[in-house]
């Protein structure tokens, strides 16, 4: 007979355990630390005699090729590296309404063609679902819905069909009968996507998990679940546009940071081919705005920049980023003081990636610091120049990775000038596109005159 697990109160921060909850952990001395786990009597699987049997050499290992499933959704595909290992498991984190129900059943429609697929609801009931999919114009008549909220009730509706993908949506509205602390709580949260893992590798079963990101820094949201799962996937987008990235935060099947894109539609989201020409809008040049050639994953991207300087009223001037980080600009400000010459302390600075891309590498940091120039002396850059490199402390313009593919992409989009670092100077470029290569920031900020 199976050894009923019972639970006890482990110390997030240290890892001690109390019998009982606490408010303050006995060891480390942290704050509501403890939460509850559940403990299998007779202490964990697999332990004492006979376990060292599984020990394996490496070279006696059979390892096949790893056949991935595709989802139905080239994109999605993308971002998973080629597709869906099989017993691997997914999550698919972002802020509510964002679309990840919404992706999952237009994949999973197409895959419940080849394939067993089961998508298990917690959120909503099957009417919605089945009106859902009637929405997305999704012929999805061999797909299999459940609407429970029980795990167990889940694993066995799982055993008993087997399906080859398992979706859970949302992990937060899961609880286990091991626990008695409520669905969404840390506990049922890390104790039910465990349950669920180890389905997912004694099944060979796909197992593909939403969570959501939740306003306060995600406590019981997606964050306590990245260590536990294979692949982690973020929706990002604002939520009054129309796109949506999905990008790899981690992935053990495939590279990260890889993005895919999409667009919300009325039947569903719709894959964009073509994303830079989608996140730029070529118009009349505007003061403060840059467009920058960046790299997500393997494709290049591009995207416009904006700053607004303006004279502060305030004693501490405002440094406000949307897509950038906050102290990267702060460290682009001071290399500015000093190597540009511009101050702009008495400034506020507000940058904005638009539509909501985040841009997370350096070599954004000359278009950044370009932008805030072009802003601050009112003087457009032209239209048709596309900006890349990233700036040292000592006012260097250093050599970014994959440089030609960044001024290939802006090529191919009908730019005619990029101004990037000496570095990533490319031997041959393309007639009617020019290249200004700059050693120093002081180069560049002299071309906005
Ligand atoms: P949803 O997938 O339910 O979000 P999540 O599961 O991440 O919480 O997406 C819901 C949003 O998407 C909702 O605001 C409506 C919009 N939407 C469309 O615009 N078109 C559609 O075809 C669908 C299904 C949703
Ligand atoms: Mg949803």
């Amino acid at each position: 007979m199976k050894a009923r697990a019972r639970a006890a109160f482990v110390c997030d921060a240290c890892g001690a355990s109390a019998p009982k909850w606490v408010g303050q952990c006995p060891e480390c001395g942290g704050w509501n630390t403890l939460v509850e786990t559940a403990v299998p009597v007779g202490g964990r699987r697999g332990a004492g005699a006979g376990a060292e049997r599984g020990v394996r050499t490496l070279a006696s290992i059979d390892v096949q090729a790893l056949t991935r499933l595709h989802s139905g959704v080239p994109e999605f595909d993308r971002v998973l590296g080629g597709g869906l290992v099989p017993g691997s498991v997914v999550l698919i984190g972002g802020d509510p309404g964002i679309g990840k129900s919404t992706l999952l059943l237009q994949s999973l429609a197409r895959l419940s063609a080849q394939t067993t697929a089961l998508y298990v609801t917690g959120e909503e009931s099957l009417e919605q679902v089945a009106l859902r999919a009637s929405r997305l114009g999704v012929d999805a008549e061999s797909l299999r819905l459940l609407a429970e909220n029980r795990l167990e009730t889940v694993l066995e509706a799982a055993a008993a069909l087997s399906p080859s993908v398992l979706v859970v949506d949302s992990i937060q509205t899961f609880y286990s009968d091991l626990l008695s602390s409520a669905p969404g709580s840390v506990a049922q949260v890390r104790e039910t996507a465990g349950q669920l893992v180890r389905y997912a590798k004694d099944r060979n079963c796909i197992v593909i998990l939403v969570g959501h990101v939740t306003k306060e820094g995600s406590l019981a949201g997606p964050r306590v679940l990245e260590h536990m799962v294979d692949a982690v996937l973020y929706f990002e987008g604002d939520r009054s546009s129309r796109f949506r990235l999905v990008r790899a935060f981690k992935n053990r099947f495939g590279a990260v940071n890889e993005i895919g894109v999409f667009a919300m539609t009325e039947r569903g989201l719709r894959e964009v081919g073509n994303p830079s020409a989608m996140f730029i809008h070529r118009g009349e040049p505007a003061p403060g705005s840059v467009i920058l050639a960046t790299q997500e994953g393997t494709r290049p991207l591009l995207v416009e920049l904006q700053a607004l300087v303006d004279q502060s009223t305030a004693p501490n001037p405002r440094r406000v980023t949307a897509g950038l980080e906050l102290n990267r600009l702060a460290l682009l400000l001071a290399v500015l003081h000093r190597h540009g010459g511009l101050a702009v302390h008495d400034q506020d600075v507000f940058i904005n990636v638009v539509g909501g891309v985040r841009v997370n590498e350096p070599a954004a940091d000359l278009a950044a610091i370009m932008a805030v120039v072009s802003s601050h002396r009112n003087r457009p850059l032209d239209g048709d120049t596309v900006v890349f490199g990233e700036v040292g402390l000592a006012g260097e313009v250093r050599a970014v990775q994959r440089g030609l593919e960044r001024l290939r992409e802006a090529h191919e989009l009908g730019f005619t000038r990029a101004v990037i670092p000496e570095a990533n100077r490319p031997k041959k470029g393309w007639p009617g596109f020019s290249i200004v290569a700059v050693k120093r920031l002081a180069e560049a900020i002299d071309l906005l005159g």
